[in-house]
């Protein structure tokens, strides 16, 4: 596995593995890799002939200062993964190598989606968001893109990206991968404290409880939302939204609506989860 943190050696190591004719598969993480990070790599590894991650800690999608300092980096626990399932290239560019005029930054705005749900949460998080995955999508010019489906929105940011600024790459999406207690896998996980990793399943447990009434027919959302948000608070968590939206375009959604998503977000101590349900009613 090469492993290559500036971004001409990058440039060329691909420019070679296209003259060669391989497809290129791109996974962009900010590290401290988990399963469901190495699915993503497993996938790629289908849809291409050479893999490429990347490791970065993006401090322009970080609202909060402390989020992103306390952000876990364990990069070498992380190559030893990434080898460990045959990844091709690592690259590992440091914040100067990607931002190297400081806060002077062009940004990729990607409209609408933005302001939504974690936009409204985070502002400025998906502005991040977009523009450091052009930035890394312009150095890797990869064929295809894998992008878990844990992260709902930024998904469909990418995907909105891509259309919308005519990217001539593959978004493909993965399902979530879950501990076998149901709790989504994240990075973020590692913040919470044992007694917190104990109540942590009951987030997706609940929001599983939401899907199967709406699934029995069950109607008023508003009132649905906000019963689950107090059942949440009373387990332990403090809720940040628990929304029905519309699966196409993540506004609000009606009765009427038959392809519809949950959506979900929930402090436990000092970890923040988020996850979702796709489904069609
Ligand atoms: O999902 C993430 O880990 C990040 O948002 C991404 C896509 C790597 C951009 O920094």
């Amino acid at each position: 596995m090469y492993h290559i943190s500036e971004i001409s050696p990058v440039r060329e190591k691909i420019k070679k593995w296209k003259q060669a004719g391989y497809r290129i598969a791109f996974v962009p993480t900010m590290g401290n890799l988990h399963a469901g990070h190495l699915a993503l790599v497993e996938r790629a590894k289908e849809l291409a002939d050479k893999v490429v991650v990347s490791i970065f800690v993006n401090p322009i999608q970080f609202d909060k200062k402390v989020d992103l300092q306390a952000y876990p980096r364990t990069l070498v626990d992380d190559k030893a993964k990434l080898l460990s399932v045959e990844c091709d290239l690592v690259f590992t560019p440091s914040v100067k190598v990607l931002y190297p005029s400081g806060s002077d930054i062009t940004r990729v705005e990607v409209s609408g989606i933005s302001e939504l749900l974690e936009g409204e949460s985070r502002p400025g998080h998906f502005s991040g968001v977009a523009t450091v995955v052009t930035k890394l999508f312009n150095i890797v010019s990869p064929d295809v893109s894998i992008f878990g489906e844990k992260d709902f929105q930024q998904l469909m940011l990418v995907r909105k990206m891509v259309k919308d600024l005519d990217m001539d790459i593959d978004i493909i999406g993965l399902p979530t991968v879950r501990d076998p207690d149901g709790l989504a896998m994240s990075s973020r996980n590692s913040y919470l404290t044992a007694e917190e990793r104990k109540i942590a399943p009951q987030f997706y447990k609940e929001m599983k409880f939401l899907a199967e009434s709406l699934k029995k027919g069950a109607t008023n959302f508003q009132s649905l939302q906000l019963s689950l948000m107090s059942k949440l608070e009373k387990i332990g968590f403090k809720p940040d939204y628990i929304e029905i939206r519309k699966a196409n375009d993540l506004t609000v959604a009606s009765e009427e609506d038959v392809e519809i998503v949950i959506l979900g977000s929930a402090w436990l101590g000092k970890a923040r989860l988020i996850d979702n349900i796709v489904m069609t009613v």
